[in-house]
């Protein structure tokens, strides 16, 4: 018997079922006695009469929260100082059901002029490396720790980083990643709640909440850094972890003068 006959048998069954309840006066099954026929075993039967309320309401399913709703309740965030002085909260840019999440530090003076993260020349290393894992900018979701930009680029002080982190926990939440890449120092260190070296915490998998985070060097440290090859090397080996974290081909790079 082929899927289709063997579906067309148990709802057969199942009409039949529910025709000698009817005719047996019943109108409701509650879950708890309702008995079917062994064939139907996983089947949930509730109301018969279309105009009967079931008597056992299935039970609320809660929808996971989206990013649209996170992004509502930030509003025009003055939660912090930040909120003065910026031009755009950077909320994130991306697929909001991307496999890998990429999360930088705070906005730059272009991605508080854009309201986009990592647009800059930062961000132009960012995509030559997304590009390179063989992706592309909207099917992986870029986000930042901190939403606004600090004046003059300095370091987020505590308070900020107190006031925006749940955000960024309740983004990587609804997204639910498979992987999460923490770009340069202050992203991994905010993230995994240490002061070890980016150093010592790049080349391995940490864990977030259950999310694997591969700490790496920040596009802004490589281009800092861009006579010294082998900086992007080893930034390239992380993201191979990632890939193959998420079971995605490595694309072959030649490493040249290697
Ligand atoms: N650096 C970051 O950490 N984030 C950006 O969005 C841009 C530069």
């Amino acid at each position: 018997m082929s899927e289709h006959e063997e579906l067309l048998a148990e709802l057969r069954a199942l009409r039949g079922y529910v025709t000698e309840l009817e005719e047996s006066g019943m109108e409701l099954i509650p879950l708890d006695i309702a008995e079917p026929p062994p064939e139907m075993a996983e089947s949930v039967v509730v109301p018969i009469a279309a105009e009967s309320e079931p008597v056992y309401a299935p039970a609320p399913v809660t929808e996971p929260e989206g990013l649209d709703s996170i992004r509502l309740e930030m509003g025009e965030c003055h939660r912090c100082q930040l909120g003065d002085g910026r031009t755009n909260l950077v909320f994130g840019v991306g697929n909001p059901r991307a496999r890998v999440v990429f999360v930088g530090e705070a906005p730059g003076h272009d991605e508080d002029l854009q309201g986009e993260p990592f647009v800059g020349e930062a961000g132009q290393i960012l995509n030559r490396v997304i590009t390179r894992m063989g992706l592309d900018r909207q099917e992986v979701y870029i986000c930042n720790v901190i939403k606004c930009r600090p004046p003059g680029n300095r370091n987020p002080q505590p308070t900020e980083i107190e006031q925006c982190q749940p955000f960024l926990l309740r983004q990587l939440r609804a997204i639910a990643p498979e992987a999460i890449v923490a770009l340069g120092t202050f992203a991994a260190q905010t993230l995994l709640n240490t002061k070890e070296p980016i150093s010592k915490l790049r080349g391995s998998f940490h864990d977030y909440c259950g999310i694997p985070l591969m700490p790496t060097f920040h596009p802004s440290y490589l281009l800092h850094n861009r006579k010294n090859t082998d900086l992007f090397w080893l930034v390239w080996d992380d993201m191979v972890q990632v890939l193959k974290k998420l079971g995605l081909p490595v694309p072959d790079v030649q490493r040249k003068g290697r």
